[in-house]
């Protein structure tokens, strides 16, 4: 049966039995990217934009690797070298990719809404690569990945999001899925650093002691502090941040000893997570987070430009 879905741009969209399609198309990709010939032919003929208006390192790249493992054809296109810069509309940007009869928009912009904009505009696939505060789909089906191979289900597995949770498009795609999934999730920040409404969010708890509840979590998911979107210092200093929410040798004898710990990257060193925390090496799970991004992108990419659910694409 073919996937239902046109898009992925609202992770709200979605159903658990959706996600989980996902999920294990991912893993059937596993072996693609485990052999030597890491490249299979299921989507020769596509060809697929990648725009990116805004810095990133593991989304970018590991969308032009799903891309290319699947023999499309990939366009990376944005930011400072584009005639946006000259003044060129969003909309007559799109109109323009659209020219050369293309199949996909993978779209990341600081502007929370533009992948909306853009699948309306263009008609074709869109894929949400994180846009503003909003949403980041990709990224929190990287991370239900990683968990689920981790720890086998989500059902009454606790997770706790410690950090920038006001400005972190992670949450807006993370929450709502772990929730669908059966997992019970804590918000743990400062006052300063959770939304005027944090309730909307749809989390079980919200706290801000860190140190009270982290002795209780199977995942521990470290939001990195998101300077770029700050506005005013929402807490004294970064050593004070650090101290009450950073997560580091002292805190680890607080953890379960099979507690996994997650990040989406970048990592302020030194600030949410210390080196030994980061690379730890049986709490820290961010590397595979990076790798699982290949996979998950690879299943989204296949199932949304026409994949069957029930056959082994791999
Ligand atoms: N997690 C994430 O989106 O990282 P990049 O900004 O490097 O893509």
């Amino acid at each position: 049966m073919a996937f239902k879905h046109k898009h992925l741009i609202d992770i709200n969209e979605y159903s658990a039995e959706d996600l989980m399609t996902i999920l294990e198309t991912a893993d059937s990709f596993r072996a693609v990217n485990e052999r030597r010939v890491k490249k299979v032919p299921t989507l020769r003929g596509f060809t697929v934009v990648n725009m990116f208006n805004e810095p990133s390192t593991r989304t970018r790249s590991s969308f032009e690797l799903a891309e290319k493992r699947l023999s499309c054809d990939t366009l990376n296109f944005g930011g400072s070298s584009t005639s946006t810069v000259k003044g060129e509309s969003l909309d007559d940007t799109v109109a323009t990719l659209c020219s050369y009869k293309i199949d996909m928009i993978v779209v990341r912009d600081k502007h929370a809404g533009v992948p909306r904009k853009v699948a309306e505009k263009s008609g074709v696939h869109v894929i949400d690569a994180g846009d503003g505060k909003h949403q980041h789909p990709t990224q929190a089906l990287l991370d239900l990945y990683t968990i689920w191979k981790h720890k086998g289900s989500f059902e009454g597995l606790k997770v706790g999001i410690i950090g920038d949770i006001g400005h972190s498009r992670v949450c807006g795609s993370l929450i709502p899925a772990l929730k669908k999934m059966g997992a019970h999730v804590t918000l743990i920040a400062p006052n300063t650093l959770l939304p005027a409404r944090p309730d909307v969010l749809g989390a079980d708890t919200v706290t801000t002691k860190l140190d009270e509840v982290l002795p209780e979590l199977d995942v521990v998911y470290m939001l990195r502090i998101q300077r770029e979107r700050l506005e005013g210092a929402p807490y004294p200093s970064l050593r004070e941040y650090s101290m009450l929410y950073g997560l580091n040798r002292e805190r680890e004898r607080l953890m379960k000893p099979d507690a996994i710990v997650c990040h989406p990257g970048p990592i302020n060193r030194g600030v949410e997570l210390d080196s030994f925390m980061a690379d730890h090496p049986t709490h820290s799970v961010i590397l595979d987070q990076v790798y699982s991004g290949v996979l998950v992108r690879m299943a989204v990419l296949y199932l949304l430009l026409g994949g069957s659910e029930d056959e082994n694409p791999a």
